[in-house]
């Protein structure tokens, strides 16, 4: 009788335990997520399998954002979520310290728990943000080897901040939350990946120009292949991020760096010829205003009114020496021309080049028509820049038109940017990562 107890209790054990044995010996080498483009807002997608038992979540992609951040208010249901204790190591995580102590009154629940630390999140799309208490909970994913996902790996304690549905205006439909991939808090997600797997600390954005294919972004070092067999991460040029002293969070404590990846542009070139600009604004003064810095939130790149002039003017007078004829503006955007006599090509309309000149004049980001240009009718193309007025707080702000169809690799580690250039030139695109699982 003894003897099957003990049979019963061990091979009850073993059911139970076996699937997080097999998982902790499983380290994954890198982590993949898909990032579909929502037609209506332009905005960037990316889902999760969270809480338990386990539902996906969809939410934005907010490169700059400091944490994700989820919808408590509604339907939030889990029996692993967890409130962050004032003074714990997940409030220094993130980024919460002398906050004070946050208390609720009302029935216990996600989002409503006394003696929780609290962050402010936020919604950039619409630019509304709020407290909301600091917590952890389960999350899962796909593992990969860069070339196909694999096997799903678990954070138990994945941390994240809890807002009200306020927050959710303004959000793609079906979303209930944004998620940062921002540099500075062990809470980013690429912070809490590397930490949670031993992954190098990079992670790389592949943003698909489709709103029908979805583009992707790995965590951890590559490969990342995209069919036919194209490894992005062997042909990178590379840029240091720079850090913006002064944060550009819409909320912030005093002295808090920002979250948001900056790069150095030192000058633009249109057809290799440089456009005259006021430099001061290339970089940051005192309070941190000016610099260029890279965005999913914008979805098309906006450049301070001195510079969007200058730069519109060369590629309006470029464009002419190609007997390319312009038409009135379609708002946003104010420069726009005839499709006539645009020529298309593998890299997208021809036209003039733009090349945001990085570190020395050998280091280039060039930008061909396929991310410059945008058809906004049968016969019209606009330039996919748009004014920023006189006193934006960064000057040039690469949005997610600029970005789709190249690689970008952010290495926290080593703090530099890897960029790929246009992958169209290399016969593939962000929507070419095989997404068939192989595990
Ligand atoms: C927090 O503490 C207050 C005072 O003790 C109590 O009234 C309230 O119900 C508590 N709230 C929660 C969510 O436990
Ligand atoms: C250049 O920009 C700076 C910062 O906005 C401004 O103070 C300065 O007057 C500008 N210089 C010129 C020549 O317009
Ligand atoms: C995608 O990956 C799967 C699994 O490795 C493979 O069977 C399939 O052939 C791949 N698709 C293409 C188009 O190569």
């Amino acid at each position: 009788m003894a003897s099957i107890q003990y049979f019963l209790f061990t091979s009850l054990l073993l059911y139970c335990f076996s699937p997080s044995l097999a998982q902790q010996s499983f380290r994954p080498k890198a982590l993949v997520i898909p990032v579909s483009k929502d037609a209506s807002t332009l905005q960037y997608v990316t889902t999760f399998n969270q809480r338990t038992p386990s539902v996906r979540i969809n939410v934005a992609v907010d490169l700059g954002g400091r944490y994700m951040w989820v919808d408590c208010d509604q339907n939030y249901v889990s029996s692993t979520y967890r409130s962050a204790r004032c003074g714990s190591a997940e409030c220094s995580a993130a980024g919460s310290t002398g906050n004070g102590c946050g208390s609720c009154f009302g029935e216990p629940r996600p989002g409503c728990n006394n003696n929780t630390c609290s962050v402010t999140p936020g919604n950039p799309f619409a630019h509304l943000s709020t407290s909301g208490e600091v917590a952890a909970d389960v999350l899962s994913l796909q593992s990969t080897d860069g070339k196909n996902p694999g096997k799903l790996v678990t954070v138990p304690k994945f941390l994240f901040g809890c807002g009200p549905t306020f927050l959710l205006p303004g959000l793609a439909s079906g979303l209930v939350g944004v998620a940062g991939f921002g540099r500075l808090f062990k809470i980013g997600l690429p912070s809490q990946f590397a930490a949670a797997f031993s992954l190098h600390r990079k992670f790389a954005v592949c943003l698909s120009s489709s709103t029908s294919a979805n583009g992707v972004i790995f965590f951890g070092g590559g490969p990342y292949v995209f069919l036919p067999g194209v490894d992005a991460s062997q042909s990178l040029t590379y840029t240091p991020l720079l850090i913006n002293p002064i944060s550009t969070a819409p909320v912030y404590p005093l002295g808090e760096p920002s979250a948001e990846y900056f790069i150095g542009v030192k000058s633009i070139k249109v057809n290799e010829k440089a456009v005259s600009l006021n430099t001061t604004l290339l970089s940051f003064d005192s309070e941190g205003v000016g610099g260029t810095k890279i965005s999913t939130v914008d979805p098309y790149t906006v450049l301070e009114a001195s510079i969007f002039k200058a730069v519109t003017k060369a590629f309006i007078k470029e464009a002419a020496a190609m007997k390319i004829t312009r038409v009135t503006g379609v708002a946003p955007f104010e420069v726009c021309f005839s499709s006539k006599n645009i020529l298309s090509t593998r890299l997208g309309p021809a036209v003039p080049s733009i090349d945001l000149v990085l570190q020395n004049q050998n280091v280039f980001w060039r930008i061909f028509g396929a991310n410059s240009m945008v058809q906004v009718s049968n016969d019209v193309l606009c330039l996919a820049f748009v004014n920023g007025g006189s006193n934006p707080t960064t000057s040039i702000v690469i949005g997610g038109k600029q970005i789709e169809d190249n690689l970008l690799q952010f290495d926290l580690a080593t703090s530099r940017l890897g960029f790929s250039s246009s992958l169209l030139g290399r016969q593939t695109t962000c929507a070419n990562f095989n997404f068939t699982s192989t595990a």
